[in-house]
């Protein structure tokens, strides 16, 4: 029997999850489909609703809806109760699980493509929004020596920090000696700004990771300019989707060749 998945999110129409999920499907042979759905800003809800009624088996949820699909959730993962958000929901005639995929995906990202060892890392991450949040306790989970949370709003930084027992502050607080990794959580990247980086906020062999994918960013380009290696979220993406893929379906995906179909257009 054929089981249904979507991916629920305001817009969508560009959105690279049924690309993914349908080339994990036809590399691990799965019998599966898995759809873009645009759902109303005011009614996530009824649309979810309505996709489980018609058998749907899981879904995948986007901007803006992951705080809505965490209360949607019956249960919840310790990870996405850590988040305060929700990206991928399993159904069961009995309840509602919400999981959160995006904290796994980035450490695997960095930690498997990548090649970093995490552990001993100086990282500074930068925002205190739902992006930020959602990453922050699976970092702490591979032990770096410190974890910085920068933020615009210092307060925000200050309060998400106290939250998971690290540091945080404004980018005028920021520790010297400089950062073996540093993440860009901020919506900076949309509106083309630049988060107030110190020029020296990159220690030797750093590595820049702009959440955001698709284009080059001014924190990219910054990074680039100061000799550190830089890299887009789309592994990121790839990775949160293999792990929710894992989830539903009990097998994991080879995420390589699919992060390179994708880089290819
Ligand atoms: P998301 O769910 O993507 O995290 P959000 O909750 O609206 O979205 O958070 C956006 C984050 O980007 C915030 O940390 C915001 O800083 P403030 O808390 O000070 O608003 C940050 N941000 C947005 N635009 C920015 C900019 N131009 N420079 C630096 N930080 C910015």
């Amino acid at each position: 029997m054929t089981d249904h998945y979507a991916v629920f999110g305001n817009p969508i129409q560009h959105s690279k999850s049924p690309r993914i999920h349908a080339e994990f499907a036809r590399q691990t042979r799965q019998d599966l489909t898995y759809a873009a759905l645009l759902a109303p800003t005011d009614g996530f809800a009824e649309c979810v609703a309505a996709f489980r009624a018609g058998g749907g088996t899981g879904a995948n949820v986007t901007v803006p809806f992951k705080e809505q699909a965490f209360a949607l959730s019956n249960r919840r993962t310790d990870r996405a109760e850590a988040a305060g958000a929700v990206n991928t929901l399993t159904f069961t005639p009995a309840e509602i699980l919400g999981d959160n995929t995006d904290g796994a995906g980035l450490v695997r990202d960095l930690a498997a493509n990548l090649g970093l060892d995490l552990a001993g890392m100086r990282i500074l991450l930068m925002g205190a929004g739902g992006a930020a949040r959602g990453v922050v306790l699976p970092l702490l989970a591979q032990a770096p020596v410190r974890l910085f949370i920068a933020n615009r709003t210092a307060d925000k930084a200050l309060a998400l920090a106290g939250h998971f027992g690290c540091t945080g502050g404004g980018y005028a607080d920021l520790p010297g000696g400089g950062f073996d990794l540093v993440i860009n959580a901020t919506a900076a990247s949309l509106a083309g700004d630049l988060p107030p980086l110190p020029d020296d906020v990159f220690a030797a062999d750093a590595l820049a990771y702009d959440m955001m994918y698709g284009r080059d960013t001014p924190f990219l380009d910054f990074a680039r300019r100061r000799g550190a290696r830089t890299a887009d979220g789309l592994g990121m993406l790839v990775e949160q989707a293999a792990e929710a893929f894992q989830l539903w379906r009990g097998v994991r995906p080879d995420t390589e060749p699919v992060i390179a179909a994708l880089r290819d257009g």
